[in-house]
């Protein structure tokens, strides 16, 4: 049993892999939180709930004189609301119709139910025992339902809520977070995930002060500026060691995360849907439910909470018709003919790595429309009769010639205001009437909280996809979300558009991945702008950045792998200088970097020598090889190029009986310090045969002597063969005894 719930104590026990989330129903009927960390027995931890006598603060509870420790300030809550002495940030917050915005909600019912319900109309982790704890407010018909989810597979906890409107009235949503969490202790760091285009999910790491520190989104994408996610962590954890709690959201819109450290000892957590401009108008009778938010926990440091991200989201979340299956890998046009995508400019580039084991052929932007440039055409989904006045036959044929599938790329929730589609629906471009909207590399976004926008996207989509031998799709996201108004709803609900937005976007999903399941989808957003849970729910992986500098790529996926696997994250070798930075790096090296994810080539192949398409071949044969690891395996972390002139990551398979190192050094140094890298994971009483094949390397050595000797990495026989900047070692091990 994961749930367990003593009615004597009321308190309920939610067990996890390795876990205990720990909380019960406290004198006054208020659910309060005791404990989230590594498991634990089912002890009596009532004890924990003992407050101080307030300050003058710490308002007595309704209809009590003195506080004497009862106070809704004073509470650890799982879920808390304005009013009735809460001081702290609040999870949730409404209006009346009578303009109160109080409320007072304590525990009416629960349920435990073996299977999680489903969560209608957005993504969510799938299976898992769930609690159902229905809260009910005193002064009103209104009820919350906080739902709590447990897996046996990973040390997560998913969490969301639904506010069910019972009164007789319409009422107003102002905030419905997902979750809220009272941590103990006031001396915590938090990691989050800064985003900007090119350099994508940059961990900082600050340590909390007393106050609120919040990331947030407003731009209609989840990672536009953070990634939707951020992790609380002990002052002493480290990559290996040490707590680590994590909250991620299942979410693809503007969303918000904070942290509070309280006067008391206590940091709460909670977030969910932004309410910055937020306003949900919830008619008598409805529900709203909020995304899921996952909080997963560990004590051998951030490396532990991310691999437990890792397995919920590889076992639970990620569609399993492909999560594991191994993955297309790609050339993909763009960086090698941009805006220029015509049968004579791409045949050849195909030819070129003609088997070498490159299995898709993905035709980036520039096949439709009047789309010669950014300027035109986005939104008239018909195949340009100027680039292919044959239409995609001969090219598609071309790339089954030559053992490739064929992947196309779509922008569908985007129209250039030079296009057919604007000229026939103006008013289907999210914008307010009378006022001029600003364009982002020249396009609106289109109205997707509309049903006959929606059908004209997915069915203008599904045309291209019936009449096409298509097996892949790359679907793009590549500007925010501004004038925030939609023609079709009323002026009171005219902040719901963001939710609606994001509800939109995954009913599109739901019909095109469904009504094509032998579709391969990647995500994409001008790079990583739209990184998160929900999009891999449809889409198992996505297009990490558009930087494909290997050296930058090193940093994006480190920080990436942090709350996403390795799986998730789409990787490309592409030409040196590089596009984006104008760096050249050892094409060994671009190749090594990008295998440690989704793997695939971007460049023009006709430019590279007969050489370099030999390696190419060597490349994705290596890649296959590995590819059971980049799906599966544990990730360690082992070195990265924010702190280091070395980057290393490891990925060990479950059984332990094989891994795969890859280190990279940035700048060579002369006369250099002794480097070792300790690998983590392994069998220690195991015998590894340790193998690098570029050095002829081979050593046997024990599971115990590999992490804690290490590996040296400037061996005489590694290094001086070739100094160089940008250089990488790679080593396999396989255990033999
Ligand atoms: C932005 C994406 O990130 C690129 O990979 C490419 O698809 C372009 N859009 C095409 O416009």
């Amino acid at each position: 049993m994961a749930i367990f719930y003593n009615e004597e104590t009321k308190t309920f026990y939610l067990e996890g892999k390795g876990i205990s989330y720990v909380f019960g129903i406290n004198e006054t009927n208020f659910p309060e939180h005791y404990y989230f960390g590594t498991r634990i027995g089912r002890d009596e931890l009532r004890y924990t709930t003992e407050h101080n006598i307030g300050d003058s603060a710490d308002t007595a509870l309704p209809g009590q004189i003195h506080a004497g420790g009862k106070s809704y300030n004073l509470y650890r809550s799982e879920f808390s609301f304005y009013g009735n002495g809460e001081l702290r940030e609040c999870s949730f917050s409404m209006l009346f119709g009578s303009g109160s915005r109080i409320n007072d909600f304590n525990y009416e019912t629960h349920e435990i139910l073996p299977e999680k319900p489903a969560l209608s109309g957005m993504p969510s982790m799938r299976g898992g025992e769930t609690l159902k704890l229905t809260l009910k407010d005193k002064n009103s018909e209104m009820r919350v339902h906080l739902f709590y989810t447990v897996y046996d597979d990973a040390a997560v906890v998913a969490r969301r809520m639904e506010v069910e409107n019972r009164t007789a009235e319409s009422v107003k949503i102002l905030r419905a977070y997902s979750f809220a969490l009272d941590v103990y202790g006031n001396d915590h760091d938090l990691l989050t995930l800064e985003n900007a285009w090119g350099r994508e999910n940059r961990p900082e790491r600050t340590h909390l002060p007393h106050g609120t520190l919040m990331i947030d989104e407003k731009s209609g994408s989840s990672t536009r500026h953070h990634a939707p996610a951020f992790a609380l962590l002990d002052r002493d954890t480290t990559e290996e060691r040490g707590n680590a709690l994590g909250v991620s959201l299942i979410y693809s819109t503007s969303f918000v995360l904070k942290a509070q450290v309280s006067t008391k000892g206590y940091t709460r957590l909670t977030g969910g849907i932004n309410d910055f401009d937020f306003c949900w108008v919830l008619d008598a009778g409805e529900t709203f439910a909020t995304p899921e938010a996952v909080l997963a926990f560990s004590d051998e440091g951030i490396g532990g909470m991310s691999r437990e991200f890792h397995d919920a989201y590889r076992n639970h979340l990620i569609n399993p018709r492909y999560v594991k299956k191994p993955r297309p890998i790609v050339i993909n046009s763009w960086e090698a003919v941009y805006f220029d995508p015509s049968p004579a400019r791409l045949m050849p580039i195909i030819d070129a790595v003609k088997g070498t084991g490159i299995d898709t052929f993905v035709l980036d932007d520039g096949w439709f429309g009047a789309r010669r440039n950014d300027r035109a055409g986005l939104g008239d989904w018909v195949v340009s009769k100027d680039v292919y006045p044959e239409g995609l036959a001969p090219i598609i044929d071309h790339a089954h010639k030559a053992g490739m599938k064929f992947g196309i790329w779509f922008e569908p929730e985007m129209v250039n205001p030079d296009s057919d589609l604007f000229r026939a629906h103006p008013d289907w471009a999210i914008s307010v009437p009378g006022v001029e909207p600003c364009v982002a590399r020249r396009q609106l976004v289109l109205d997707i909280t509309r049903a006959d926008v929606r059908d004209y996207i997915v069915e203008a989509v599904s045309k291209i996809l019936r009449e096409n031998e298509i097996d892949y799709v790359k679907w793009d996201f590549n500007r925010a979300l501004t004038e925030n108004f939609s023609r079709a709803l009323p002026a009171e609900r005219e902040q719901e558009l963001h939710h609606r937005y994001a509800l939109g976007f995954y009913d599109i999903c739901e019909r095109l991945v469904n009504g094509f399941p032998h579709i391969f989808f990647e995500g994409c957003a001008g790079g990583g702008g739209r990184f998160d849970p929900a999009v891999l729910y449809y889409f198992p992986q996505i297009w990490a950045s558009d930087d494909t500098d290997a050296y930058m790529r090193t940093q994006i996926q480190h920080g990436t792998s942090i709350f996403y696997p390795l799986s998730a994250i789409s990787c490309h070798t592409s030409i040196c200088p590089n596009h984006q930075t104008n760096r050249t790096l050892p094409f060994k090296t671009r190749a090594d970097i990008a295998h440690l994810g989704a793997t695939g080539y971007e460049l023009d192949t006709t430019k590279i020598t007969s050489e370099e398409i030999g390696e190419v071949k060597t490349q994705v044969a290596d890649y296959k090889e590995m590819q059971d690891l980049v799906l599966e395996g544990d990730l360690y972390r082992l070195e990265n190029t924010f702190e280091s002139n070395y980057f290393a990551q490891m990925i060990v398979s479950k059984d332990k009986s094989r891994a795969h190192i890859t280190v990279m050094r940035a700048l060579c140094r002369p006369n250099d310090e002794h480097k070792r890298i300790f690998p983590r994971g392994l069998d220690k009483n195991a015998i590894y045969e340790v193998v690098n094949e570029e050095y002829e390397l081979k050593m046997r050595l024990s599971g115990a002597a590999i992490m804690n000797v290490g590996l040296v990495i400037n061996l005489k026989t590694l290094d001086q063969k070739m100094p160089g900047d940008f250089k990488t070692f790679i080593f396999k091990l396989v255990k033999i005894a």
